[in-house]
């Protein structure tokens, strides 16, 4: 569907695929109202990273609430926010900035439905503090007519074999064949270094992540807009589900790898982990780094069952 498919560097309701090399207020400031079915974010955290510049918090919070703004009048009626947010650090104190950005959603008038924690193994180890091993997404809807489609979503279900023991529908299968709801606690990994989707970008979300979304929350031809592009993962997330997809990315750099990805993904070639994948554990996988070598149990016992040899009829 996306074969031929120009990207456009502004907004125009005709286009598929928007880039805008920008500050996203004049992005938004240029789609009609009523128009986005799902704007799907990670902002910056304003934790110094080098593509933001870190502020006060109350300073941070008012540019988040323009933002915000803009997006819930260019949002439709039937639509959906989801801002994925972590941890605001100062001094080694946290400040969750769901908590502190879910009041400026509230005053305008949005409702929350969900709040989503994404946990991930992999990340800084604290010394003063527990390490922090998961965020959140935060997901509105501007009323209460919103699109929610559950079975894209579905993940299977632990028991499928398992049926009614009594009543009208006793033999018959108990659970939905198409699987469950996957709850609001999602274990995805992150994207660190040996990740197959690590750019140069130091904090992309996965594509995974965004595809859920991306198929719960908007159907065929709705446009998805990501106001703080980074690497482009969630127009690479709209356009695998044949949806409209737009951002605003203001570092150069960032902008080319946008655009590098989006056009590997029109060409089917981009590699990206694939959707309910489970998480690699390294213990059933037979792992050898698993044996701790200063651990000497282990070949203990491996002695001790050679001494036993005796005591059994081998041959
Ligand atoms: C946390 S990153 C987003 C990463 C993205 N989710 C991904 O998977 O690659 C935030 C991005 O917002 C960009 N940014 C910061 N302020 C912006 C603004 N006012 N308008 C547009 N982009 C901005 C930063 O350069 C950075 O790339």
């Amino acid at each position: 569907m996306f074969q031929h498919t120009p990207i456009s560097r502004k907004f125009t309701i005709q286009d598929r695929i928007v880039v805008f090399y920008g500050n996203c207020l004049d992005l938004l400031r240029s789609i009609p109202d009523n128009t986005l079915q799902l704007v799907v974010t990670s902002p910056p955290y304003n934790i110094g990273k080098e593509y933001e510049k870190k502020l006060d918090l109350k300073k941070y919070i008012a540019q988040q609430a323009d933002v915000i703004a803009e997006c819930v009048r260019a949002l439709s009626d039937r639509g959906s926010i989801c801002w994925q947010v972590g941890n605001y650090v100062d001094n080694g104190a946290i400040v969750p900035l769901d908590t502190v950005l879910y009041p400026v959603f509230h005053d305008l008038g949005l409702k929350m439905r969900n709040r989503i924690i994404w946990h991930f193994e992999h990340g800084l180890h604290c010394s003063r503090r527990l390490s922090g091993r998961y965020e959140t997404i935060i997901w509105f809807t501007k009323t209460q007519e919103y699109v929610f489609n559950l079975d894209p979503i579905r993940v299977p279900q632990k028991y499928p074999g398992k049926k009614y023991f009594k009543g009208p529908k006793a033999g018959q299968y108990s659970c939905n064949p198409l699987g469950k709801n996957p709850g609001d606690l999602w274990i995805i990994p992150n994207v660190k270094s040996n990740h197959i989707e690590k750019t140069d970008h130091p904090c992309q979300f996965p594509v995974e992540l965004v595809e859920r979304l991306v198929l719960s929350l908007s159907n065929e031809d709705d446009w998805v807009l990501d106001p703080f592009l980074g690497a482009g993962t969630s127009i690479v997330a709209a356009i695998r589900h044949n949806r409209k997809g737009a951002g605003a990315e203001t570092v150069t750099k960032y902008v080319d790898i946008s655009l590098g990805r989006i056009q590997q993904e029109i060409a089917g070639v981009l590699k990206t982990r694939p959707m309910n994948r489970p998480v690699y554990d390294p213990e059933e996988a037979g792992n050898s780094l698993r044996l701790p070598p200063w651990d000497k149990q282990q070949s203990d016992t491996q002695m001790k069952l050679l001494e036993m040899l005796d005591e059994y009829d081998i041959k």
